[in-house]
């Protein structure tokens, strides 16, 4: 490993090698580079909302490790600054460890913005959810090793109207269905270890945040949401509202149910056992997940921006993806189960959307791999069979 890393315009000095993994501990890790571009744009777009209608602007990095997240806000919103000849953002960064910060100094000095301390970058040692108790922030970034759910409530407890809120989430085993208990236990729901298990878990994380901000009278409106090799990212604005509309908001949660026989699933609200049609159409009894949010993932006009100032053509496809998710009402289905379960050829996923389009349904790609699609169709083996003739 080189003593320094360059990940787009940051250069970042690594720790000797010893320092690069505690356990399951990077430093800095980068196969996080995806999160943190996306990040970028998300932060980007952001900002340049609010950039002509305020005089003040702040991001959190609550979490920052080797500092190589801030650094990078710091450069995209300085460009930003620019181009409208007005200065109004700052950068907290924030760690547990005084060793990461010491390492984070070194960073903005091989940047050069270490000339920035005590202006626009403020440093500091601590507990972040001590600094959400006390601080407001118009970003706030919270990307731990393992879960960010113990961060949530001081955070929705003392956070500002219209704020946005990302957060990172890396324990897939619990939410995809490998420790159950341990889901249950930290999120208060079920998963399902099954073909779409990362849109399950992707959806008990947004269930359970919009839980914990209604209890401090606020709703959280997914703007981008993924889920992407070992970890789970979303980013939410954050509204202070009425108990009326936090009621309205919440009949987004609700339960998947589905058959262990024949792949059947469907949405249904809470009310889970006053659901008359608790029997999949095979005749079996339907298992079921959750609870988890059942509305979108994403916003589709905050995609739109986000993909036209992305550089990258591989990023740009990522969000049209989303986008396209975002259109249908529906679940996700692997198209290599549904083939295995009905002893059927894989169809092409562009032949699936197709085939299901012209059957009157709407049907997408799914950013979670390309062998999947989403679609509102009630698909199981046998109208799989049929769509696979
Ligand atoms: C995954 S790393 C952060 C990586 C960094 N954000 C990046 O993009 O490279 C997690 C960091 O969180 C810090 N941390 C863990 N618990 C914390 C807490 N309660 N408050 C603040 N920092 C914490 C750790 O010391 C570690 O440096
Ligand atoms: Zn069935």
């Amino acid at each position: 490993m080189p003593d320094t890393i360059q990940e787009e315009d940051t250069t970042i000095k690594v720790p000797d090698s010893q320092d690069l993994t505690r356990g399951a501990e990077v430093f800095y890790n980068p196969e996080m580079k995806f999160n943190r571009d996306i990040s970028c744009l998300v932060l980007a777009e952001d900002f340049k909302s609010k950039i002509d209608k305020r005089d003040y602007y702040s991001v959190c990095d609550s979490m920052t490790a080797s500092g190589v997240r801030a650094i990078r806000y710091f450069k995209e919103l300085q460009k930003i600054e620019k181009e409208h000849k007005k200065q109004i953002f700052c950068i907290y960064l924030n760690d547990i460890k005084e060793e990461a910060l010491g390492h984070a100094k070194e960073n903005l000095k091989l940047n050069k913005l270490d000339n920035q301390t005590g202006k626009k970058i403020f440093l500091s040692n601590g507990k972040a959810e001590s600094l959400f108790s006390v601080n407001k922030y118009d970003f706030v970034d919270i990307d731990p090793f393992g879960s960010s759910v113990y961060y949530l409530d001081s955070f929705f407890g003392n956070c500002m109207h219209n704020c946005l809120l990302a957060t990172t989430y890396t324990d897939t085993a619990p939410l995809c269905g490998t420790y159950p208990k341990t889901c249950f236990i930290r999120y208060f729901a079920k998963p399902a270890h099954m073909d779409n298990m990362q849109e399950i878990g992707l959806r008990i994380l947004i269930a359970k945040t919009n839980i914990i901000a209604a209890m401090h009278e606020k709703t959280y409106h997914p703007l981008v949401s993924f889920s992407r090799r070992h970890y789970f990212r979303f980013f939410g604005r954050v509204k202070k509202s009425s108990k009326g509309k936090i009621k309205e908001h919440l009949n987004n949660i609700g339960y998947m149910l589905y058959c262990n026989k024949c792949m059947e699933r469907k949405f249904v609200d809470l009310d889970l056992f006053n659901n008359k049609d608790n029997k999949c159409s095979c005749g079996e009894v339907y298992d079921y997940a959750g609870p988890l949010w059942t509305g979108n993932l994403h916003d589709t006009g905050f995609c739109k921006k986000i993909s036209s100032s992305a550089k990258d053509e591989k990023m740009k496809e990522f969000i049209e993806i989303l986008m396209e998710e975002n259109k249908i009402n529906g679940i996700c289905y692997s198209l290599h189960e549904l083939a295995k379960a009905s002893k059927k050829d894989i169809l092409r996923t562009e032949k699936a959307i197709e085939i299901i389009k012209k059957e009157g349904f709407s049907a997408s790609h799914c950013h979670y791999s390309g062998l999947f699609i989403k679609t509102d169709m009630l698909l199981n083996k046998k109208e799989y069979s049929k769509i696979s003739k």
